[in-house]
């Protein structure tokens, strides 16, 4: 069997190495508003600068569209870095031209360099090779931390380590390759999975692949609505995908035909006004099984959230992907809220993937009881589904 190399499988001492990360996180007044993603790649960086390595680090930062626009500078984040690390990070303006080589070749083995981000430059995105030959340039090993970037063909993901022999992956790499592919795919049993969210069509590849690997597949958020519908029930005014309903059908069949106990919520807490934008629902009222005239469904019902306790009680693995209602607004949070404490509390591997249930996980104050929470947003469901993350595939393997 082949799997990805690491950054243990190679001699990096005393090496420039470029150490490719996702600090594509939240700002707000200059400041990082969620450090989680900067945290999980300290691992990777100690482990470099023990080997006395010089550590380059390359990341993107939002969507600026090739523009230098300074709202999407990485200079917050190098600031938040050095604290977190307990040692100087330089920040260097730009992430290519003859000034960063020349400052990088200033500096010596042991340095934290953060360079701004990539995608200042259109060419990062197009994976130009000129591009990605300048970058690579500055290094002479390639390291991928940036999981949660690793699905994007981009030049410091792809084109980078096209040029250079060393390219391996680093540890929070490895975690998540270990637990949304390794754990899932071959899972202790009773293996449930649940699913929640507001769109059946941003799921649907994960449901499908996921009905080949679970026992129980349990659905919440807007989503199940669809399923709902496909089943003949009323849901209201509640958020359905009509052109999803046949997916939803089909997936009920497949989880018959393959013993997947598929379950949808039995009640469900309705609401006469959502106003999103504002965090503010009208009249509540719990609706057991169809939902009339004119209420929208917002959370999973009382019935609903004990039957889905139950149904992870007693499981193995148990992987979490979407909340369950609009658990922005607090009356409407119990679903979610409840079920990030039963999947904290289940005596089974337990995986979180997803920003919002990441997010609820985190506001529940139960994310230390949760066995792995992953950092990859789009990259979390493009690996559940199945797919080769060309990040992934641009690094080195060995035989097992
Ligand atoms: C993410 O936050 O999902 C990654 O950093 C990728 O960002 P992108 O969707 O802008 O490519």
């Amino acid at each position: 069997m082949k799997v990805i190399q690491t950054v243990t499988d190679v001699n990096l001492a005393e090496r420039s190495v470029l150490l490719r990360v996702d600090f594509n996180v939240p700002l707000a007044d200059g400041k990082v508003m969620d450090a989680t993603r900067i945290r999980e790649a300290l691992p990777t960086i100690r482990h470099l600068l023990k080997r006395s390595a010089k550590v380059i680090l390359l990341s993107h930062l939002g969507r600026p569209g090739g523009q230098n626009n300074p709202k999407y500078s990485l200079r917050p984040v190098a600031r938040e870095l050095s604290r977190l690390l307990g040692r100087p990070v330089l920040f260097i303006e730009d992430c290519v031209g003859a000034d960063v080589r020349q400052k990088l070749e200033e500096l010596d083995e042991g340095s934290v360099i953060l360079l701004e981000n990539l995608r200042f430059h259109g060419e990062e995105e197009a994976n130009d090779p000129a591009f990605a030959a300048r970058l690579a340039s500055y290094g002479d090993a390639y390291v991928n931390d940036a999981f949660g970037t690793a699905h994007r063909a981009h030049a410091s993901t792809v084109g980078v380590p096209g040029l250079l022999p060393i390219k391996v992956a680093g540890f929070l790499m490895q975690k998540e390759l270990e637990f949304l592919g390794e754990k899932t795919a071959r899972p202790e049993r009773p293996f449930a999975v649940i699913l929640g969210g507001l769109k059946v069509s941003d799921k649907i590849g994960v449901i499908d692949a996921l009905l080949d690997r679970c026992d129980r597949m349990l659905i919440g958020g807007a989503m199940a609505f669809t399923f709902l519908k496909a089943q003949g029930l009323a849901v209201g005014k509640s958020p359905v995908e009509e052109s999803r309903i046949e997916d939803a059908a089909r997936a009920m069949a497949k989880a018959k035909a393959r013993g997947v106990e598929l379950l949808l919520p039995l009640d469900t807490l309705c609401t006469d006004r959502l106003n999103l934008e504002a965090g503010t629902v009208g009249e509540l009222c719990v609706r057991d099984g169809s939902i009339d005239g004119d209420w929208i469904g917002v959370d999973i019902g009382p019935r609903t959230i004990d039957r889905y306790a139950a149904a992870i009680a007693d499981v193995k693995t148990v992987l979490w992907n979407g909340p369950m209602g609009v658990f922005e607004v607090e009356s409407c949070a119990r679903g979610t809220f409840a079920i990030a404490g039963h999947v904290a509390d289940a005596a089974a591997t337990s995986i979180v993937g997803g920003g919002d249930s990441v997010r609820a996980i985190q506001q529940s104050g139960r994310a230390d009881d949760i066995t792995f929470i992953s950092t990859g947003g789009g990259a979390s469901l493009e690996f559940l589904e199945g797919k080769e993350l060309p990040g992934v595939a641009a690094l080195n393997s060995k035989e097992l």
